[in-house]
């Protein structure tokens, strides 16, 4: 089965109460263990499994309508010209979902993402458009549903339908009905994330083209599972006895491995800037110094800081342009 096949399959014989219009919010997520590869390109299912925290009342806002003739997409308010390729891929994206094969959406995203934070806003925005299409048309679609749909948006979007801690499950079927995401039951209301921001620049080269060069020519990759494996364990264990070192070096370990990977791809791909080396450099310092501080980096040249409420005032001091986020400020 094909993305338009599966999602047809999982919409099939759903009864529906249709709405005038639906609105929908869901949190961006930030992987403390990366997604990087893919087994499946057309269902994007993953090489691996996955782990995130969702960034609380950070995220996208979505609001769907039907309409007559083509779709209309608008992102924070400004339309998004027919002729880029995330009005194509959207469009693609939308086309199971139609009741009728001509109708159209209009489709409204705002995202309240620290304007200079440099977030990839896709995850969020796919979930978010995944719940508001449930909305809607009135289908009633459960969590696990939701997410396979949201991860054929974009792979990370299946982690953006949830709160706090969100594991997502490599699965092992060829269809991917077992590879979606699934909240923790823990919280840990003092852990604290701030972004670093060195460039807002799109990305040179997109996750998807980069994960596959990765696989394809990067000797290192072919360690990537089971550094995966053994960072989801300490990841885990990490979140369920609150042990703050061990969750930010399994997290600091995970993304630099993962840098690895892609600095030994060819062409090689480094996301970094000599400014997020710079930042590298000074939270190692400062860890040296006895100060708990970690990071991660997503395909990107920022930073993510990782720390606990009782240090905020400390890291502020030291990076004076951090935006701080609770993750679990969200009630
Ligand atoms: O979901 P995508 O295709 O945008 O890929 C996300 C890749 C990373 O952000 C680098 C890692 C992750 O797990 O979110």
């Amino acid at each position: 089965m094909n993305r338009y096949e599966t999602i047809r399959f999982l919409l099939h014989e759903r009864p529906e109460t249709r709405t005038e219009s639906a609105e929908a919010f869901a949190p961006a997520n930030i992987a403390l263990c990366k997604y990087w590869g893919k087994r499946d390109p057309e269902l994007n299912l993953p090489a691996t499994g996955s782990l995130s925290i969702s960034l609380g009342h950070l995220g996208a806002t979505t609001r769907v309508s039907l309409r007559e003739g083509a779709d209309e997409i608008f992102l924070n308010g400004e339309p998004l010209p027919d002729a880029t390729p995330f009005h194509q891929r959207l469009v693609e994206f939308l086309n199971p979902f139609r009741p009728e094969a001509d109708a159209g959406f209009r489709v409204d995203t705002h995202n309240n993402l620290p304007t200079a934070a440099g977030f990839a806003t896709s995850a969020a925005g796919f979930a978010a458009l995944v719940l508001a299409l449930d909305r809607l048309m009135g289908w009633g679609l459960d969590a696990r549903t939701l997410s396979i749909l949201a991860r054929m948006g974009s792979g990370s979007a299946c982690r953006s339908l949830f709160h706090g801690f969100v594991e997502w499950h490599i699965g092992k079927r060829e269809d991917g009905m077992d590879s979606y995401a699934e909240p923790l039951p823990e919280t840990w209301p003092a852990l604290r994330m701030a972004t670093l921001t060195v460039s807002n620049a799109a990305k040179p080269v997109g996750s998807t083209e980069g994960m596959n060069r990765t696989r394809d020519t990067s000797v290192l990759y072919r360690a990537w599972p089971d550094k995966v494996a053994a960072d989801l364990q300490a990841l885990r264990t990490a979140i369920h006895t609150q042990d703050f070192e061990l969750l930010g070096r399994a997290a600091e370990s995970n993304a630099m491995s993962l840098h690895a990977t892609m600095l030994g791809a060819w062409p090689p791909l480094c996301y970094w800037q000599p400014e997020s080396l710079a930042a590298m450099h000074k939270v190692w310092a400062l860890r040296a110094a006895g100060v708990p501080l970690y990071f991660t980096m997503d395909a990107g040249p920022n930073l993510k800081l990782l720390f606990l409420q009782e240090e905020q005032a400390m890291v502020c001091g030291h990076f004076p342009g951090a935006d701080v986020i609770a993750p679990f400020d969200h009630a």
